[in-house]
């Protein structure tokens, strides 16, 4: 599988840096990041991780300027495209087809290509703007993943908060799994 990571400049992208390490485990999967500059300003405010280490989980990396990258192009055929986390900003863009990032226009390319496409965003509280656009992503198919904790497994950690919303993107993505606690 080839499957396209998105981290953009909204809150939680230890959410995007955890996915890639999960799917770094698994030899037929292939990861495409592309980090927006305001990913990499939070992961350096958010995380203890260095970009270094998180681009070093991926197996290819592009620049979010770079418009002529393979998965810039349908012909490039990739199996998912996953936006973790996704801000507004981001997610306005997709939803107006305004392909002027990398990350939106490889979503763009995942819509019109029927591909499937999931988005993780992460704002609150969500304006009429945002539910808006959320709302005509899902009914084109797009797969809304907020990361949104569960408490019916009794999370103790932030590290099992994360690993469920991870589990929930595997899943979703048909990627067999036992990432987080599931509901007995
Ligand atoms: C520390 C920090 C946290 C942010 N959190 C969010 C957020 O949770 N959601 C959001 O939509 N934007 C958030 N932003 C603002 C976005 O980074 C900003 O709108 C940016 O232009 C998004 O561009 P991008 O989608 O290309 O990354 C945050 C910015 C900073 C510096």
């Amino acid at each position: 599988m080839n499957i396209v990571i998105g981290i953009t400049g909204a809150s939680g992208a230890i959410y995007g840096i955890k996915l890639l390490e999960v799917l770094k485990s698994i030899p037929q999967i292939a990861t495409h990041l592309v980090m927006s500059k305001y990913a990499v300003e939070n992961i350096g405010i958010e995380t203890d991780y260095s970009i270094g280490q998180v681009l070093g989980l991926a197996d290819f990396t592009y620049d979010n300027d770079c418009l002529s990258a393979r998965i810039s192009s349908g012909s490039y055929i990739t199996d998912a495209t996953v936006i973790v986390p996704c801000s507004m900003k981001t997610l306005a863009c997709i939803s107006n087809g305004i392909c002027d990032t990398l990350i939106a226009r490889a979503a763009d390319v995942a819509l019109k290509e029927s591909r499937k496409l999931i988005i993780c965003p992460r704002e609150t509280p969500l304006n009429s703007i945002h539910l808006e656009n959320m709302l005509k992503l899902s009914r084109l198919g797009v797969k809304i993943i907020p990361p949104m904790p569960a408490y019916y497994n009794k999370p103790k950690t932030l590290d099992d908060i994360q690993n469920h919303q991870v589990m929930k993107i595997c899943d979703c993505l048909g990627i067999a799994n036992e990432i987080g606690h599931r509901w007995k």
